[in-house]
Parts: structure tokens; C-alpha cells; sequence
């Protein structure tokens, strides 16, 4: 894909706006932490060097230095009203720092509460009492082309609030939650009426459980092995694995299941989900997968695998990319949820599809081929 964006970058297809990319953050928690962080460690990446971690510094024609926070929302004690180079470190965040973040000018404002902070939160970080801000006028203010929702994953009524109050101000919404909104036909056509594009959800990690899962399952059905049955569990210690393991854990295993069923032709008893919070591990993340299979002559194959990752950092390049992506969407006046995007980068896309005919989907959107 590289290859697609230098060419854009060089104007030799379709670019329309090559200024800063203006993101509205919401939600400053492990996962913005080390996307803010990500911009500033790879502010000077090259394609042509080598880089770790990041596969596309250049993605449909913008850099990763494009990218510009211009406003930020959360509502617990330590990150209202704190800069956002302070807040992406205040409690109850664990994230690794890995890159220095001098002061941005952008204030942290008390957004809309709703269920956003339950109980097992509270014991982590207490609500802050500031007045709560409009939302609306303070996307507008900031002149945001976007809203990045990546609030706790079970925070259904909050993740609607933002995802409307981004269409209130006319800005794309890319949804990092578990909570159906692009792939929510509802949510589609309003996005779609307003000509603004949308992009989600759930977002799949650059190297996370789900898609080491779903490449050895794709590995094993290319290879002749019959599935019988598979299960994945994950244990982590960011607030995000509290909030997945008390409250949202059946439709974190409803969204990672079938996710990891999309790339197995047939039916199989496939679990996959959250399986417990442990406050050691700070924002690392320990996933055990267990495949069970027969290959020829009905020989039995058996896998067992543990994967150890941080969290906040595995979302950050398919962030960056959305992020590019839905600009260009932008660029183009292209309303309605993004399905080539949202397929690459998300576990419950609009539509899902297996991961090289997402990759493939990707490629056409950036060269003008496909529409969404
Ligand atoms: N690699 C990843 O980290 C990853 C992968 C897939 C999906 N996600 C999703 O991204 C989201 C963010 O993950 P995280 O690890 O950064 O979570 P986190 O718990 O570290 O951060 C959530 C932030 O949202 C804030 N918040 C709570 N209620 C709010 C409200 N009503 N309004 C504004 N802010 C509110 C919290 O104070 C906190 O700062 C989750 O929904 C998660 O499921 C993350």
C-alpha cells in the first residue's frame, strides 16, 4: 500500500486538501495515550528507511506528522482540564511512555458522562465535577475533520452521544469501541445523509489476539487441517481489561468470535474473548490461544500458543491509517461508513470480509477505484 500513497503524495492521483489532518480525541486513555505519542515518535519516519512498527508513515497521501489533535474529551479527575501532554499519562493510564510530549495547547474538556465510568472504573479514577462542555460547540471550535471515540468498550449510550454529536458538528466519526455504530445500517445512513464518513468497530490490533487468531486459522484451512474447535483468552491489566472482564464480556466474546470465524468456511466451535483483569500487568496484555484440528489421514494437530503485546501501542498504525483514510474520504465528499477501511481495520466492520480481500478493498479505495 505504500506504493499507492507515495503516488497520491506526489499528486499524481486525486488530492484535493493536503493540510493537517484535525483529530477530536475522545477519551484519553491507554490507547489516545499512544496514539498522541505515535505521531511525535514518528514525526520524521521515511519509507525508504527502516522502520519499526509502522508500515505506512505515508498513507493516502498524508504523513503520520499530518495528523494534528486539535481537541480533547474525557471526564475523570487528572485528565479534565489538564493539557492533553498531561492527561495521555494521568492515572488511571499505564501505557509505556515511549516518546516525549512537550505541552499541545489543547485543554481536556468534561464531556458527557452517560455510562462511561461504572463502578469497577470508579475504583480506579474518580469523576471529575467540572461543568460538563457541549460537545458539539467544542468540535466545532476546533475546526475537527474527525472524532476518535475510544472509550470503555461497554460505554453504549456514551459511544452514541459522541458518534451523534460528531454529526451535530459535521465531522467524520471513527469508532475504536465494541459499540455497533458503522457496522449499525441506522448510523450508515445518517453518516451517508450528511455526506460524512464513518469508520469502525472495534478496533484490530496491528499484531493483537484476534488477528494472530484469525491468520492461523487462515493458515490451517489453506493448509487441508480441519478445524474441530478453538478458544482464545486474554488477560490484561489496563482499564480497558477491567471494564471488558465485568462488563462487557459477552459482547467483547461475541465480537472477537465471530471476527475470528470469518476467515473458517465452515462451522466450528470457536470462543474468543476477555478472561480476566490483573492490575500487575499494567497495559500488557497476555492472549493463550488453543487450536484443535485433524490434518491427513484424520491425524490429530494440536496448538497451543501465548502471545504477550501492550495494548495501547498495537492500536496505534491501523489508527493512523483510518485516520488517512477517512480524510481521503473526506477530500472526496464521501458520506456513509467506509467498508474497505472499517474491514481492514476493525473486528465488526460494516462488512466483513477475509483479511487480503480487505487489504485488496483498501488499495482500490486509495486509488479512486472503490467508492467506500
Ligand atoms: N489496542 C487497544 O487498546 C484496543 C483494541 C481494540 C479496541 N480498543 C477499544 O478502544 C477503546 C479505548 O481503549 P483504552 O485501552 O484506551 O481504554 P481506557 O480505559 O484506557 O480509556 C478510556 C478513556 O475513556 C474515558 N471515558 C470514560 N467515559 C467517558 C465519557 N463518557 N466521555 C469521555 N471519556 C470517557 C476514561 O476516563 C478513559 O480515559 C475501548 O473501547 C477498547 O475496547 C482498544
Amino acid at each position: 500500500m505504500v506504493k499507492y500513497s507515495q503516488w497520491l503524495r506526489k499528486g499524481k492521483l486525486d488530492v484535493f486538501d493536503m493540510s493537517d489532518i484535525k483529530v477530536a480525541l475522545v477519551g484519553i486513555g491507554n490507547c489516545a495515550s499512544a496514539l498522541v505519542q505515535g505521531v511525535e515518535y514518528y514525526r520524521d519516519a521515511r519509507a525508504s528507511d527502516e522502520i519499526i512498527g509502522l508500515d505506512h508513515p505515508d498513507f493516502a497521501g498524508y504523513h503520520v506528522r499530518d495528523i494534528d489533535f486539535v481537541a480533547a474529551v474525557d471526564v475523570v479527575e487528572g485528565k479534565v482540564g489538564a493539557d492533553l501532554a498531561e492527561a495521555i499519562f494521568a492515572e488511571p493510564n499505564n501505557v509505556m511512555k515511549f516518546a516525549k510530549i512537550e505541552k499541545t495547547g489543547v485543554k481536556v474538556h468534561r464531556g458527557r458522562e452517560l455510562d462511561g465510568v461504572d463502578k469497577n472504573l470508579k475504583a480506579l479514577a474518580n469523576v471529575s465535577d467540572a461543568k460538563e462542555a457541549d460537545v458539539v460547540d467544542v468540535l466545532r471550535d476546533s475546526r475537527a475533520d474527525m472524532v476518535i471515540c475510544l472509550i470503555p468498550g461497554s460505554a453504549e449510550k456514551a459511544t452514541k452521544f459522541y458518534a451523534q454529536a460528531a454529526l451535530d458538528a459535521g465531522c467524520a466519526f471513527i469508532n475504536g469501541t465494541p459499540i455497533s455504530i458503522a457496522s449499525d445500517p441506522e448510523w450508515d445512513r445518517k453518516f451517508k445523509d450528511k455526506r460524512i464518513p464513518l469508520v469502525g468497530d472495534d478496533i484490530q490490533d496491528q499484531l493483537g489476539s484476534t488477528v494472530l487468531h484469525r491468520n492461523l486459522m487462515q493458515l490451517l484451512v489453506s493448509r487441508g487441517v480441519k478445524i474441530d474447535e478453538s478458544y482464545q483468552l486474554d488477560v490484561g491489566g489496563g482499564a480497558e481489561s477491567l471494564d471488558s472482564h465485568y462488563r462487557g464480556r459477552m459482547r467483547k466474546r461475541g465480537v472477537k468470535s465471530s471476527a475470528v470465524g470469518q476467515d473458517v468456511p465452515y462451522d466450528a466451535p470457536i470462543v474468543a474473548g476477555s478472561s480476566d483483569f490483573v492490575p500487575f500487568m499494567d497495559n500488557s496484555r497476555d492472549s493463550y490461544f488453543y487450536i484443535h484440528g485433524r490434518q491427513f489421514g484424520g491425524a490429530p494437530i494440536k496448538i497451543d500458543i501465548r502471545m504477550e503485546v501492550t495494548d495501547g501501542p498495537n492500536a496505534g498504525p491501523i489508527l493512523f491509517d483510518a485516520i488517512r483514510g477517512t480524510k481521503l474520504a473526506l477530500n472526496r465528499g464521501i458520506g456513509g461508513a467506509l467498508e474497505s477501511i472499517s474491514a481492514y481495520g476493525f473486528k465488526m466492520p460494516p462488512k466483513p470480509t477475509k483479511m487480503y480481500r480487505a487489504e485488496r478493498w483498501v488499495e482500490e479505495f486509495l486509488l479512486g477505484k472503490r467508492e467506500l
